[in-house]
């Protein structure tokens, strides 16, 4: 059996968002508590589209400073940067040779990130789910928590693992390497749960909250001060019906959903919940009260967050400590890759 250990990463890329922070980051802390959990700023993904070296720099302190300002603890938690553990990338070389193209030609982050530009695209970019694969079961992380949008990544990691388990399958027997069931990586399984798995867009409700997205009105910075969230909010598109007063009057309103789903991520109530206190009424009473909930729980992290970045050196260590710790549990099994794919 593979001991429970969790892995996510975010990447460096720009504005960290109410998407990443309900989807993602805040759903780390508990973990801490159950499980070994390593945090990965994930600045390599990054960089498969172009980014301002000196950006990224800064990019990488800031998902840091939000890791810490978040909850999760650097001496609980392995918090650390991507580039700065080499094995990351070498085990990710296997991968590319173990996943097949058309693998990658069906993600659909892919299709979407390239556009009809596909041709002219970076190579990295079409590999990146073979580099996250890589960011996982380089530790034998059993679980990763992420947003919905992962789901498809995170199913190509587990048939990654799969093929390398059976391809090599001799190999691993031959070296004692797969324990009771004969498999080397584990099959890891995606935590994708509660009312904010996908929050989308504040201007388009059929588009995702993201960072890349050219409007930074799309989207409620985790650096946002309370007049920006507040004017962010208020202008977020809706339809002009009052809210409903059960979630099956959400069907065809994908606005009102968004809306009601951060409310309730927020609040850690459900969707029926919000809805008991706010069917009825209109977006002149709804819209504030999110946008004082928003502030009240997102305030503080960034009061935290602009702390930690007047201090970058302590952040760094934090990142250095991390990786070396990180290293650590890496390098044992990398070597075994290394033995097992004969070199
Ligand atoms: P982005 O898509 O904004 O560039 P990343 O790719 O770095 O963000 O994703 C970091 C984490 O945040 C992932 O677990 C991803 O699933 C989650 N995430 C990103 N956008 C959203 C969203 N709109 N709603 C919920 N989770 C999201
Ligand atoms: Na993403």
């Amino acid at each position: 059996a593979f001991t429970p250990r969790v892995f996510s990463g975010i990447q460096p890329s720009g504005d960290l968002h109410l998407g990443n922070y309900l989807g993602a980051i805040r759903r780390f802390v508990p973990l801490q508590d159950t499980h070994e959990t390593l945090y990965c700023v994930v600045d390599m993904h990054a960089i498969t589209v172009w980014q301002e070296p000196e950006a990224l720099r800064r990019a990488t302190r800031e998902v840091a400073a939000a890791f810490i300002a978040a909850g999760i603890d650097p001496k609980r938690s392995i918090i650390f940067n991507q580039s700065q553990v080499a094995e990351h990338a070498e085990l990710a070389w296997v991968f590319n040779c173990i996943a097949r193209i058309g693998w990658m030609n069906r993600m659909t982050q892919f299709k979407d990130k390239a556009g009809k530009n596909s041709e002219n695209v970076s190579l990295g970019l079409l590999a990146y789910p073979s580099l996250m694969a890589a960011d996982i079961l380089l530790y034998k992380a059993t679980q990763v928590p992420v947003g919905d949008d992962q789901k498809q990544h995170l199913e190509l990691t587990r048939d990654i693992a799969a093929k390398f388990n059976n391809d090599y399958a001799q190999t691993i027997k031959a070296l004692g390497l797969g324990g009771d069931t004969g498999e080397f990586f584990p099959m890891t399984d995606p935590l994708i749960a509660g009312p904010a798995t996908r929050i989308m867009s504040l201007r388009d409700g059929t588009k995702k909250m993201s960072k890349s997205d050219p409007s930074d009105q799309s989207r409620i910075s985790l650096l946002d001060d309370a007049d920006a969230i507040a004017k962010k909010i208020r202008r977020a598109t809706t339809d002009p019906a009052e809210l409903p007063e059960t979630v099956e009057g959400l069907a065809g309103r994908p606005e009102a959903d968004n809306l009601v789903g951060i409310y309730a991520a927020l609040s850690d109530r459900s969707k029926p919940e919000v809805l008991a206190e706010f069917g009825g009424k209109g977006w002149g009473v709804f819209k504030p009260a999110l946008a004082d909930l928003a502030v009240s729980v997102l305030s503080p992290m960034s009061t935290r967050m602009r702390e930690l970045l007047d201090d970058p050196e302590t952040i760094d260590g934090v990142l250095r400590d991390g990786g070396a710790r990180a290293r650590a549990i890496a390098a044992p099994i990398m070597d075994e890759v290394r033995r097992i794919v004969g070199f």
